[in-house]
């Protein structure tokens, strides 16, 4: 199924033209990405890796992460709770190991997610994957807590993002992605921070709060009680975020947040994205990046039409 697939994607390669869009500093072939955390090397199997425009690892933290206790994935009536935390090996055995596999397979940029605890734990990690070839750029998140500011996300503070942004800017000519939290009072503030401290793009949105109880015996579905909603109840949110930070900043935006269908992947163009990113929907339908971009594809074709003509076209 995944060959048959990937003939016909091989087979349009004349809507490739269309789909090519600038993410900062990095020319993509389309504006198709996956969301940090929901996809690996493994997913690649089911279709052709090269309708991907980038490939977005899972965030990796300095130390290895063991992750939140079970049971941390809930799935609700309108999407997917998890508390899956940043398990990760550590960034000397994602250099060691994990890096030269995406190097070997990898034909499209590799961005990679990455997070701290404090602002020099973020300066060193990025020091370190600086030294590393075969990566094209950065995807920063900074929904994590700052152990300099009381445990309180990085993420909601405009002084802090523009801290931070500013240190990690000066240290590198790659891509600067700040992944930005929805959990904020004004996300386009935040964004704003970011890009006047010198990042080359912002991705949008991380999970938003959220929480399932069994209502028989009142027991969180989720160990840790919070965890990070995602999928496809969170669409609207993530759509006027998206819109609301494109209004605000000029650097470029790779939007997601409930994406399941090219449908979907057009709305947050309109709104404003140069990119997208398939996230849960992922293990809804392993194959729904590549439908996602095969119907993104054969739209722009019967119109000629290029992204750049409909993004941030929206009508109010
Ligand atoms: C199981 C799971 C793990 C995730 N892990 C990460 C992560 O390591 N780093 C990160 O920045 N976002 C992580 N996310 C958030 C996604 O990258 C994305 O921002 C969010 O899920 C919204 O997109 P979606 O609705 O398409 O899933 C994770 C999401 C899920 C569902």
């Amino acid at each position: 199924m995944g060959t048959h697939l990937s003939e016909i994607f091989s087979q349009s390669l004349t809507a490739r033209e269309q789909l090519k869009t600038k993410l900062g500093v990095l020319e993509l072939n389309t504006p198709l990405t996956v969301a940090s955390g929901t996809f690996d090397l493994e997913n690649l199997e089911f279709f052709d890796p090269s309708c991907l425009g980038a490939f977005v690892c899972k965030t990796i933290t300095k130390e290895p992460q063991k992750g939140n206790p079970q049971p941390r994935l809930y799935e609700t009536e309108a999407g997917l709770l998890n508390s899956i935390g940043l398990q990760n090996p550590g960034l000397d055995l994602f250099i060691a190991e994990k890096l030269p596999k995406y190097r070997e397979v990898l034909e499209m940029p590799l961005i990679v997610s990455f997070s701290g605890s404090s602002i020099d734990e973020f300066a060193e990690i990025l020091m370190r994957l600086e030294a590393c070839s075969g990566i094209s750029g950065y995807e920063v998140n900074i929904s994590c807590p700052n152990v300099e500011n009381e445990g309180i996300a990085f993420g909601i503070s405009e002084e802090i993002v523009y801290k931070l942004v500013q240190r990690l800017s000066s240290m590198t000519e790659r891509e600067l992605c700040i992944k930005l939290s929805p959990n904020v009072t004004d996300i386009a503030a935040i964004a704003q921070a970011a890009e006047a401290a010198g990042a080359s793009s912002i991705a949008l949105i991380n999970t938003l709060y959220g929480m399932a109880i069994d209502y028989q015996t009142g027991v969180s579905r989720i160990k840790k009680g919070i965890a990070g909603y995602s999928g496809i109840g969170i669409k609207p949110t993530a759509l006027a975020l998206t819109y609301k930070t494109a209004q605000a900043v000029k650097i470029p935006i790779l939007a997601m947040g409930g994406i399941y269908s090219w449908q979907d992947a057009l709305e947050f163009i309109w709104a404003g994205a140069s990119a997208i990113a398939i996230g849960t929907a992922n293990f809804v339908n392993p194959l729904s990046a590549f439908e996602i971009i095969m119907g993104l594809g054969e739209y722009l074709l019967a119109r000629n039409l290029k992204l750049q003509d409909i993004k941030g076209g929206v009508t109010i």
